[in-house]
């Protein structure tokens, strides 16, 4: 059953959404195709099923976004507006967002395939949170004063001052992972202080941004405020962040993309934000109960597919007590439901996109041929749809690639360990630091 054949599920909102088909982007306060007329397009991961198109924006796009943001800046009335007016507009978008939260967790659903309750609950609900505290911060940013001590001028007396005054213009790059929400954790801090924004969303999941530029619009920001420009990373994203008219890149993806954006910016003299890739893990120690260790070690790897930069994809169990652990853990990925994210049932959605999938079972093959055993999942559900089943790997050495790389998947690697130091050491051997965990006994004062 494709998303559209299930129009009956969807709110009203939802479908005229859908039926529009083609959803342009948004630059300087107009809606607009690209330069070139090319278009993306967007598929359902659900069931491959194209679901809409939108511009695929290249330089002269981004360039046109740029100055439509640099006039914002420059001349608008954004940076000029009370803080407190801000506050208020930043307050009204997270009203939006929530007004239309369902509308949004539908539309994630569909474009990014997860599941939309856990969308609702999770991805839309952290957004109006999160803008709603920003708005909070837009009327609390303040400097500094200091008495400057002069040396040759001993009688005289000086005070300085500091002001913390808006960057410019942001370029914010966001991965498909949580489309919105990492849209809403870029755009609020650049609003509440004052900045103009040119928001580029990943290809693979452009629709809850532009929907969000229709909020956006709604709530009566000034023109050029905000601009999002739709399109793939070479396409779009580098032009963006090489950009001389950009003050400041935030950019949520992939480490390698992440090590080019952060050349581009010194090459600009940009300021830049990263948030990368991760390869965390999850210790589990000798005296745990081995039933709530493996219902956290499932929780911490199949979120969201394993799509999460700190997913716990990686679980080193006590040797005492690691059979029980990935017993219990493998029937935990076995029991996952796995299906339509509308289906208010599923647990488990599809992965992104072709790409992601192949990427992900590339990996568990990879982890088979260097000896790896999978004692859950394995590969692919079905032959419709970019389903992975959730998988645990066993049998696998520190220095193997599906230990060492992320693989943002619903995949994990198990291993056993008896020492402490030992097991901080290993958990220590990534070029990732992202996150981290231990599952302590109940009792325990460390959490
Ligand atoms: P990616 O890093 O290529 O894409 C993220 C964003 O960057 C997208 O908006 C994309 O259009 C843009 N982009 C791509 N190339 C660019 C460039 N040269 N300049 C500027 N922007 C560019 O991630 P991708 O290819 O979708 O996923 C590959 C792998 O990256 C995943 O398998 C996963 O391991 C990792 N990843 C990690 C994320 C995290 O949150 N830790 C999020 C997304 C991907
Ligand atoms: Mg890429």
């Amino acid at each position: 059953m494709t998303a559209l054949d299930k129009t009956d599920f969807l709110s009203e909102k939802t479908r005229q959404f859908l039926a529009e088909r083609h959803h342009p982007m948004l630059i300087g306060g107009r809606w607009v195709d690209a330069a070139s007329g090319q278009k993306l397009e967007v598929l359902n991961p659900a069931d491959e099923a194209l679901i809409a198109t939108v511009p695929a924006g290249s330089p002269a796009d981004v360039d046109a976004a740029v100055k439509a943001a640099r006039s914002a800046f420059e001349t608008g009335p954004w940076p000029r507006f009370k803080p407190a007016e801000r506050e208020r507009l930043l307050l009204r978008l997270a009203d939006l967002v929530e007004r239309d939260g369902q509308t949004l967790a539908e539309i994630e659903s569909i474009d990014n395939g997860k599941s939309a309750a856990i969308a609702h609950a999770v991805d839309v609900s952290v957004a109006a949170s999160f803008l709603r505290y920003m708005a909070g911060w837009a009327t609390k940013i303040e400097g500094s004063t200091m008495d400057v001590s002069v040396p040759f001028m001993p009688q005289a007396e000086f005070v300085a001052y500091t002001r913390k005054e808006p960057v410019g213009v942001v370029a914010a790059i966001v991965a498909w992972n949580f489309p919105l929400l990492l849209a809403a954790w870029k755009l609020g801090p650049a609003l509440a202080t004052g900045c103009t924004v040119v928001l580029k969303p990943a290809e693979q999941t452009p629709l809850s941004a532009l929907y969000l530029g229709r909020l956006i619009e709604e709530a009566g920001y000034p023109a050029g405020v905000v601009n999002i420009v739709t399109g793939d990373g070479p396409g779009a994203g580098a032009p963006l962040t090489g950009h001389p008219g950009v003050n400041k890149i935030t950019f949520t993806g992939s480490t390698e993309v992440g090590k080019l954006i952060g050349k581009a910016a010194m090459d600009n003299m940009a300021r830049v934000t990263l948030e990368l890739g991760g390869k965390s893990p999850v210790i589990v120690l000798e005296d745990c109960d081995p039933a709530m260790a493996a219902a956290g070690a499932a929780n911490a790897i199949y979120f969201n597919q394993g799509q999460v930069c700190c997913a716990g994809s990686r679980l080193y169990a006590h040797k005492k007590i690691f059979d029980r652990v990935v017993a219990d853990l493998a029937a935990a990925a076995n029991a996952l439901k796995i299906g339509h994210g509308l289906d208010a049932a599923t647990q488990i959605g599809p992965l992104v996109s072709r790409e992601q999938m192949d990427r992900v079972c590339g990996y568990i093959d990879i982890g088979r041929a260097q000896g790896a055993e999978v004692v859950a999942g394995g590969g692919r559900a079905g032959d419709v749809g970019y389903f992975v089943r959730p998988t645990v790997l066993t049998q696998v050495e520190q220095k193997m690639r599906v230990v060492q790389e992320e693989i943002f998947g619903p995949v994990v690697v198990a291993m056993p360990y008896d020492d402490l130091d030992q097991v901080a050491a290993w958990a220590n051997d990534t070029p990732y630091g992202l996150g981290a965990s231990c599952v302590n006994p109940p009792g325990c004062s460390v959490r």
